[in-house]
């Protein structure tokens, strides 16, 4: 038997495309009612009724994750549908301009740090204080092998990423004796759009990204969706604080 989340309430951001996505559609699968969050409702919408047509429960919510209103508003929706919030994948993010620390501008910095890094902080604000009500749930934070390790030409991306990571583990053991359990997934490359830069060239970045991952191959979205659905159900109950690399062994070396 696989995984269940059946009757769970899930709640994804970034939860339009690529990893998020994956995820949605594994959660559903797993039997959970998920909301989904992200900025993009043309591809919210499609995914919803994707998953209607298959017998699953799910709402998309737009909402940008910087926005402190936006994320009450998320949740307020999900509560006033569901009642309940069970296991959330804090997920939206954007990527670094490529650029060296002299050369990158300020607006990159608070716009990474703004989506990766206080984004989390928003919505785990919101799920820690419904799951503690409750009497228990999981939360799941994307953070990233740069979370990790240092990424050359990503600095304010690699920062945030260790910052999610921060976040993950304090809050682990601020909430873990009211049955709360907190970790992160810290992905490879993963053939997404946003991992399209490296997954889908040809030269240089390729064969340079590709020459970090000892599998000898990028991740799949559905790999690392895997992973998270594991981390939010009962079979990782004694799993908290953790940052589970999904990365082909990328940083094994
Ligand atoms: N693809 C990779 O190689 C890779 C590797 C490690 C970590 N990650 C992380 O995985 C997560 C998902 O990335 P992905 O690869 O699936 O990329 P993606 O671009 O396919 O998905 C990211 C989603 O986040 C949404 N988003 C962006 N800003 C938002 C905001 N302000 N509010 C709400 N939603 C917003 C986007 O609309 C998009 O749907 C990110 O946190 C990313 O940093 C990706």
């Amino acid at each position: 038997m696989g995984v269940s989340l059946q009757d769970k309430v899930a709640v994804v951001t970034g939860g339009a495309s690529g990893i998020g996505r994956a995820t949605v559609l594994a959660m559903s699968g797993a039997g959970a009612r998920v909301a989904i969050a992200d900025v993009t409702p043309a591809a919210g919408a499609q995914l919803v009724e994707q998953i209607t047509g298959q017998g699953g429960e799910a709402m998309y919510v737009d909402t940008d994750v910087t926005r402190a209103s936006a994320v009450d508003a998320l949740f307020d929706a999900v509560l006033a549908r569901w009642g309940r919030i069970d296991c959330a994948f804090n997920n939206a993010g954007v990527s670094d301009e490529p650029l060296f620390t002299i050369d990158a501008s300020e607006e990159n910095f608070d716009r990474v740090s703004a989506v990766n890094l206080k984004g989390v902080w928003l919505c785990m604000r919101r799920e820690l204080k419904e799951m503690v009500r409750t009497g228990g749930g999981s939360i799941v934070n994307t953070a990233s092998v740069a979370g990790l390790v240092g990424w050359r030409g990503a600095a304010a991306y690699s920062a945030t990423k260790h910052g999610v990571i921060g976040l993950t583990k304090s809050a682990a053991l601020e909430y873990a004796r009211n049955g709360v359990r907190v970790n992160a997934v810290c992905p490879g490359v993963i053939d997404t759009p946003m991992g399209a830069s490296a997954t889908q060239s040809v030269g240089k970045v390729h064969d340079m990204m590709l020459a970090k991952h000892p599998q000898g191959r990028f991740g799949e979205p559905e790999e690392v969706a895997r992973a998270v659905l594991w981390l939010c159900s009962e079979d990782a109950s004694f799993t908290t604080g953790h940052a589970l690399t999904v990365d082909g062994g990328y940083v094994a070396r």
